[in-house]
């Protein structure tokens, strides 16, 4: 009973003690983390805590804040000189040219920056990021207007600060609304917690655009945190049992009643609990290790569970053992009945919401929380196998089965769409071919720089744990750089790929339905971070091949080339669009200025106006175009 209080207790003391942070993510893999301390939310100036993070596919990314390019405080974050830190460097958009770099900022690179796993971390604390030279930010408030931006290539490996960045291929602003990010200490709020090293996960809400983006707000224990509180408490609690078994045990032989029940099962109970802190070491440890529950899991949970049911009810014979009068028996059966009744509620409901959220997208949460992690593992597991099986049209039950390398052979082949699958063994069944098999991966790893060693030891000889993580490493990997589309598994397994013509025993899709599939990837497909249009139209073409013979493949060709053409036609004009926009601006400003430049129609203002104003004869702005064209954001 006291166990568990005590763990309550523990629990509510970390809701207040941990910061609270708002997180939003919205590009692919691109998030950003807000945090805003208790101290700096009360007075209005101080510290704030913010973190971005997005895969190296990336030249650079900025978050800025401010409505606009111009005037907003704006940080963008590139790879180091040595490339294994990031460079933030604080800037200020002038709504020309690229932003400059802005030496009043008064920002600082914390610990867990850096890059690992392809990712760009980094976590930043501002001291005076509520005004900066041409705007300020109520951090008092509630609703904040922030805008993003980023840019795809090779990476800057640059310390300069004011390194010279090229134009966004992307930006879009959004709200933070900050009372979510309020909370905590000023101290960095981004260490300890797991997320900060787990890999990138697709953002749920990349379709809908940053602007109407939910943000997914989480109150963050770290999880390293949270499992010294659990060890501290249950060691306390341990200690207490000692002491009570030591008072126990003197009792029941003074009054010889060790054959009683009370002392038997307490004895019981006090062996068990003492494999408990072992037990504990190993799940966490595992657990971390492969974020899924393991044996040792089951053993320390199923214990624990078990150990506090068997204490109520061991309290009561105690009692009984002692002749207690019935006025302290009824009063410890309601408070153990009701403690009792709560207990197993909560552990009903933390496994229901643990399978909920195996089933529901866990892939959003999991791996970037360290709660979340814990609560939703072993199920982690299914998760990735259905997700295998779903993309290969397999029926693999078990992680060690991935071990024949034929598996994760057809996954890298979704993705670059060049592996031999013919080849490629399925029914392999010796050690020789299973070799066989992870040949023809390694030669794909070197093809396309995938920079993972593969410990094909370990794997072919089917070891759960080392197939898990390869499996976990290998899903991340492709939730960046799949290419979109569908992938025909059964179809490339037959050997019916690029270059098997017509003949290839795919169901044949017609010519119209090829098409629109093709360009419905191409069109909803952002830009890949391999290397945006050029490099993926081109596969999604080949993928469809298989079935529509040579004139589709032509068509399809041709549609990829037009899709290419009109992004950039499209590129081209949002920037011509922007410095319209910005003359149109600073035109409009210097005639409120000053009135007599509007009445001048001879002036050279009122000419540049009367330009931009033109339009092609016979052509009128209609009147809600006009209106949205005034009230679209600038960006950068
Ligand atoms: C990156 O730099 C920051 C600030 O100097 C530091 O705290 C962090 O540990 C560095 N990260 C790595 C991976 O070296
Ligand atoms: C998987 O199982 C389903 C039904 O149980 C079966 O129809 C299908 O052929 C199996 N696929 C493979 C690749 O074994």
């Amino acid at each position: 009973m006291k166990r568990a209080f005590v763990a309550a207790a523990a629990l509510s003391i970390g809701r207040t003690v941990y910061a609270a942070t708002a997180k939003t993510c919205p590009e692919s893999g691109i998030c950003y983390e807000l945090n805003i301390p208790d101290t700096t939310a009360r007075s209005g100036s101080g510290d704030i805590y913010f973190q971005l993070s997005a895969p190296t596919s990336y030249q650079w990314v900025a978050v800025g804040q401010g409505s606009g390019m111009a005037g907003s405080n704006i940080f963008v974050m590139y790879t180091s000189a040595d490339g294994t830190n990031v460079t933030v460097s604080p800037r200020l958009g002038t709504g020309f040219q690229q932003p400059l770099h802005d030496i009043a900022a008064q920002i600082t690179l914390l610990e867990g920056s850096g890059v690992s796993d392809r990712v760009m971390t980094a976590n930043v604390r501002c001291s005076n990021c509520e005004s900066w030279s041409g705007g300020s930010m109520d951090l008092t408030g509630t609703r904040s207007n922030w805008i993003h931006a980023y840019k795809q290539g090779s990476a800057l490996n640059s310390d300069d600060l004011a390194e010279n960045i090229q134009q966004h291929d992307q930006s879009a602003p959004f709200n933070w609304d900050l009372s979510q990010a309020r909370g905590g200490a000023d101290v960095n709020p981004f260490v300890g917690s797991a997320g900060n090293t787990a890999g990138p996960t697709p953002s749920t809400v990349a379709s809908t655009g940053p602007s109407s983006s939910p943000l997914r707000i989480r109150t963050a224990l770290p999880f390293k945190s949270l499992v010294w509180i659990h060890v501290a408490t249950q060691t306390l609690a341990l200690l207490i049992f000692i002491v009570a078994v030591g008072l126990g045990l003197h009792m029941a032989t003074t009054d010889h009643q060790l054959s009683q029940a009370h002392p038997i099962i307490g004895l019981v109970l006090f062996v068990s609990l003492l494999l408990q802190p072992v037990l504990g070491w190993m799940h966490h440890g595992l657990y971390k290790k492969y974020a899924g529950r393991t044996l040792w899991s089951d053993g320390h949970l199923s214990i624990g569970r078990i150990a506090i049911v068997f204490g109520m009810i061991n309290g009561g014979l105690g009692l009984q053992l002692a002749y207690a009068g019935s006025g302290a028996k009824i009063a410890y059966g309601v408070v153990a009945g009701i403690v009792g009744v709560v207990y197993l509620a909560a552990i009903v409901y933390g496994e229901v919401r643990r399978n909920k959220h195996a089933i529901g997208n866990g892939q959003d949460e999991k791996g970037r929380d360290g709660l979340d992690r814990e609560g939703s593992g072993s199920s982690g597991q299914q998760e990735l196998l259905a997700w295998l099986n779903g993309l290969l049209q397999l029926n693999i039950t078990k992680v060690e089965q991935c071990g024949t390398g034929a598996a994760y052979c057809q996954i890298y082949d979704s993705i670059f769409l060049d592996i031999p699958m013919s080849r490629v063994k399925f029914n392999a069944n010796s050690e020789y071919q299973y070799l066989e098999n992870f040949k023809i991966l390694s030669n794909c790893f070197r093809k396309h720089h995938v920079d993972r060693p593969l410990t094909v030891e370990q794997l072919t000889k089917c070891k759960m744990q080392d197939n898990l993580e390869f499996l976990q490493w290998t899903k991340r990997y492709w939730d960046q750089y799949y290419p979109g589309g569908d992938y025909d598994a059964l179809a490339r397994r037959k050997g019916a790929g690029p270059g098997a013509g017509p003949g290839a025993s795919a169901p044949a899709p017609t010519p119209t339905s090829a098409r629109t599939s093709t360009s419905a990837n191409t069109g909803a497909r952002r830009p890949g971070p391999a290397g945006g249009m050029a490099a993926t139209a081109p596969r999604t073409t080949s993928r469809q091949a298989g079935g529509g013979g040579p004139a589709s493949t032509v068509l399809q060709q041709k549609n990829a080339e037009l899709m290419e053409t009109v992004q950039g036609l499209e590129r081209e004009r949002d920037f011509y669009f922007s410095k319209l926009r910005d003359i149109e601006l600073l035109i409009q400003q210097a005639m409120e200025a000053d009135a007599a430049l509007e009445e001048d129609e001879g002036s050279l203002l009122k000419q540049i106006q009367t330009i931009l104003y033109s339009t092609e004869e016979g052509f009128e702005i209609p009147a809600e175009a006009e209106t949205e064209a005034v009230g679209e954001e600038e960006t950068f």
